[in-house]
């Protein structure tokens, strides 16, 4: 919080007051919601560097220091002591779930799992090698169609109701994907199971053949759910913020912000990272001439994995990841070569003037990789995991954004650069 309350923007001879917006912790706001008014001129922003969209109560980064908290709580002791479901409730909630309401709140999510037949063409309408993301996408748009009654922003059950379903039915969508993309059939939810092991189920299971439970693969895939549930205002939880404000419902925005975390530069990242280690295990590319490619920004080749918007020291989700991964195969038995090289390329480019002058360091994407590998998801699976661990912060944020008495559409202004009035 700085030690005023208030800046003077001089534009020309006519003084400005802006008021400062104060956080509880780190970066307070300057209030330019009259600067247009007052002064004529747009703030002029590119790709939302300095603006914060919003006040947020849900989680908080510190970037410098490379923290992350959610709800206050430091992610190293959530990783640590609680699930990705009591992680689920806190953010969508604002406190842990008692005993009780964690039962309850897990009852509630498994009865609203279910194999909708009518879904059963749309899944295998897509070319095979469709990748899981747009299929995800697409699936999570389609299942508002099953729950009308779930839809109206301005209803606190619907509201409910449509999180309960989505926390219940993503899981199940996104394995079916797999399904139809293998060619295998779809295996009926089964709600006795753990969110976690219902989900393996229905991806490596069969109707015959029941997924063998393995306390390493869940908890691994719970640790790893969990650490990506929320970031904040990042480009996909904007997104889902965005398109929610012209009031569109929760799935619709949800959506929105599956299409959004498909890219490359945000969880898109973690299925570039394996393609970008094997190229480097599997052809004359060493680990050198890659970060040397990188380095003169040869076709725009970027370390993937690499570099955040917000931590400038490290991501503290990168250091669980990477002992995670350390952690896993060992237990799995698994040696993959591709650990190494990830380890060796980080190694490199920690001690290169490049990446530490730019403060590079690697992201959470970097390590999970190899971790979803080795409990047996295909890389293009990699993003689709993504997805099921942030649906809880999309959601959050959303309900945080729709429960604001003076949430208004948001409209960004530009600066017009095209031609004057002409005649044609
Ligand atoms: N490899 C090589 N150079 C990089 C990398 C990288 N991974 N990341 C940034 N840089 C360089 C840029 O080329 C630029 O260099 P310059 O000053 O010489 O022009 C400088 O570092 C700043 O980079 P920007 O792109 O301006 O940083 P920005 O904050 O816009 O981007 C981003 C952040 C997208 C994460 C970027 O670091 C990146 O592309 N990383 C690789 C993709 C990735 O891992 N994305 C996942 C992010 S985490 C998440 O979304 C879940």
């Amino acid at each position: 919080m700085p030690d005023f309350d208030k800046v003077t923007l001089l534009v020309g001879d006519s003084a400005t007051e802006l008021e400062i917006v104060a956080s509880t912790q780190g970066h307070s706001g300057l209030d330019i919601s009259k600067l247009m008014a007052a002064t004529g001129l747009s703030s002029f922003d590119p790709a939302f560097v300095n603006t914060a969209s919003t006040k947020s109560a849900i989680t908080y980064i510190d970037g410098d220091q490379g923290i992350l908290r959610y709800r206050g709580y430091p992610i190293e002791q959530v990783a640590e002591l609680k699930s990705f479901t009591e992680t689920s409730y806190l953010l969508i909630y604002g406190a842990f779930p008692t005993a009780t309401e964690l039962t309850d709140f897990e009852k509630k999510i498994s009865v609203r799992t279910e194999h909708i037949q009518q879904l059963d063409g749309f899944f295998r309408s897509f070319p095979k090698d469709a990748h899981p993301m747009a299929v995800l996408s697409a699936a999570v748009s389609a299942l508002s169609t099953f729950y009308p009654e779930t839809l109206d922003p301005g209803s606190e059950a619907a509201i409910e109701e449509s999180t309960l379903r989505l926390l219940a039915m993503v899981p199940v969508v996104t394995a079916y994907a797999h399904k139809a993309s293998i060619g295998e059939d779809f295996v009926a939810p089964r709600p006795e199971l753990s969110m976690v092991d219902n989900f393996l189920n229905m991806t490596f299971g069969s109707n015959e053949i029941p997924f063998e439970q393995n306390l390493i693969v869940s908890k691994a895939l719970d640790t790893l759910l969990l650490l990506h549930a929320d970031h904040e205002q990042n480009c996909s939880t904007s997104t889902v913020r965005l398109v929610g404000s012209s009031q569109a419902n929760l799935y619709a925005s949800v959506s929105a912000g599956v299409n959004a975390l498909s890219g490359p530069l945000h969880g898109g990242a973690n299925e570039a990272v394996i393609e970008m280690l094997e190229l480097i295990n599997k052809t004359s590319e060493t680990v050198e001439t890659y970060v040397e490619r990188v380095k003169n920004k040869e076709d725009n080749v970027r370390l993937m994995g690499f570099g955040h918007r917000v931590y400038k020291s490290f991501d503290p989700r990168a250091k669980i990841v990477k002992a995670t991964a350390d952690q896993v195969l060992s237990e799995l038995g698994v040696t993959d070569p591709l650990l190494a090289v990830a380890k060796q390329l980080e190694a490199i480019a920690l001690a290169d003037d490049y990446f530490v002058s730019r403060k590079l360091y690697p992201n959470v994407d970097f390590y999970t990789g190899v971790i979803y590998k080795a409990l047996g998801f295909p890389p293009k699976m990699f993003t689709p995991l993504f997805a099921i661990g942030r649906m809880p912060g999309w959601i959050a944020h959303w309900r945080e954004m729709n429960s604001e008495a003076n949430t208004r559409i948001s409209r960004p202004q530009q600066v017009y650069i095209g031609e004057a009035e002409r005649s044609i």
